[in-house]
């Protein structure tokens, strides 16, 4: 596909660190065998480092050898990491003792590694719960500046040109943060508009989603979206932002201009902001569904480093894809 093949070429020339917490699991080391081959990202792989070599023998993966691997147990940063564990988490009272033990966990020696300077980015989550990859990260790397929630963005590749982007649409929140207020929905834009740019590759157009066009309902509902708006347009005046708009308006542009006459966003919207992560991981699975339509994510946004999380269902080739956008991700920081 055109977008993935030209972001695998500019990850080349970035050359990005991206740790791979789940060195032992198939699909994780299948993936980095091709990633190592094509040049797409150094790669490091966390794991027993005699056992990540007898898995990658057996099955024939024959550029392991040039990926960095960290035992989780035994590696020579690891006092480093444990102080830092607790220095950025003694208001929340870690212990030293505690450190230690959680330091051993690959799904927070990575976020450790990202936090410390010695790598760019990381993708777990073949075999690990979103909870669970997604909590060492908001804990130790966190938000980036101005940001203070996680979100996750799809890339959504229609089939019909006409909508969004010659048929590319970004829709957020799809994966995260259950029910944002309007201050989260309003920063939830901004990181979209940000994903928008440096990953989907076009000028963002964001329609902010309701049931209600233009005050066309009243519900403390369409309050909140009607306020994030205004808050997008205080924080970043510069962006290109319309609400509260239903989908129809913001999609079609015969219904925009009778909904909502003199929007910049009605009909031409190329970026869907959802009220709450219902409404948007509903609404990317029917058109994944109903429209055939290609969709590319989760791809985590807010974070001060790019961290993503798998599906437990993926393929080795979604973790390439992944790592892919995550080094892209990390040069957009
Ligand atoms: N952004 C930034 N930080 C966050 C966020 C967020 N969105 N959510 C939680 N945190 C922080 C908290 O502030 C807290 O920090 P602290 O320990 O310093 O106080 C820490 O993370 C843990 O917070 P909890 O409230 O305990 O969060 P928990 O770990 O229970 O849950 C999770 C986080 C797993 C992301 C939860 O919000 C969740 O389950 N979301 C839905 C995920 C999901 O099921 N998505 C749909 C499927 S995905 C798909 O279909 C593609």
């Amino acid at each position: 596909m055109e977008l993935l093949q030209q972001i695998k070429k500019s990850a080349k020339k970035l050359n990005k660190r991206i740790v791979l917490p789940e060195g032992l699991e198939k699909r994780t080391l299948r993936a980095a065998d091709i990633l190592l081959e094509e040049q797409i990202v150094q790669i490091i792989l966390i794991g027993n480092p005699n056992k990540i070599k007898n898995e990658a023998e057996k099955l024939n993966l024959r550029n392991i050898k040039n990926a960095k691997i960290v035992d989780p147990i035994n590696h020579e940063k690891k006092g480093e990491y444990t102080d830092l564990m607790v220095e950025i988490r003694k208001e929340k009272g870690l212990t030293k003792s505690e450190a230690i033990k959680l330091i051993e966990d690959p799904l927070y020696l990575g976020p450790l590694m990202i936090k410390s300077g010695d790598a760019d980015g990381e993708v777990a989550g073949a075999m690990n719960a979103t909870g669970d990859v997604l909590r060492p990260a908001f804990q130790y790397v966190k938000t980036m500046p101005g940001i203070s929630v996680v979100s996750g963005a799809f890339i959504m590749i229609l089939k019909e040109k006409e909508f969004g982007h010659d048929g590319m649409m970004v829709f957020a929140d799809c994966a995260v943060h259950p029910d944002p207020t309007e201050s989260e929905l309003a920063e939830i834009a901004i990181a979209t508009a940000r994903t928008t740019r440096t990953i989907a590759g076009f000028e963002p157009r964001i329609a902010m989603l309701s049931f209600s066009t233009k005050g066309s309902a009243s519900h403390e509902m369409v309050d909140k979206v009607v306020n994030a708006t205004r808050i997008v347009k205080e924080m970043e005046p510069s962006l290109t932002i319309d609400g509260e708009l239903q989908v129809d308006a913001a999609i079609i542009e015969v219904i925009g201009k009778k909904k909502a006459p003199g929007s910049e966003i009605a009909g031409k919207a190329n970026v869907l902001i959802f009220p709450t992560l219902e409404s948007g991981n509903i609404a990317y699975k029917l058109v994944q569904r109903l429209a055939h339509a290609e969709a590319i994510g989760p791809v985590l946004q807010g974070m001060a480093a790019p961290i993503n999380d798998l599906s437990r269902g993926c393929s080795y080739s979604d973790i390439v894809n992944l790592v892919t956008i995550t080094a892209n991700q990390a040069a957009g920081l």
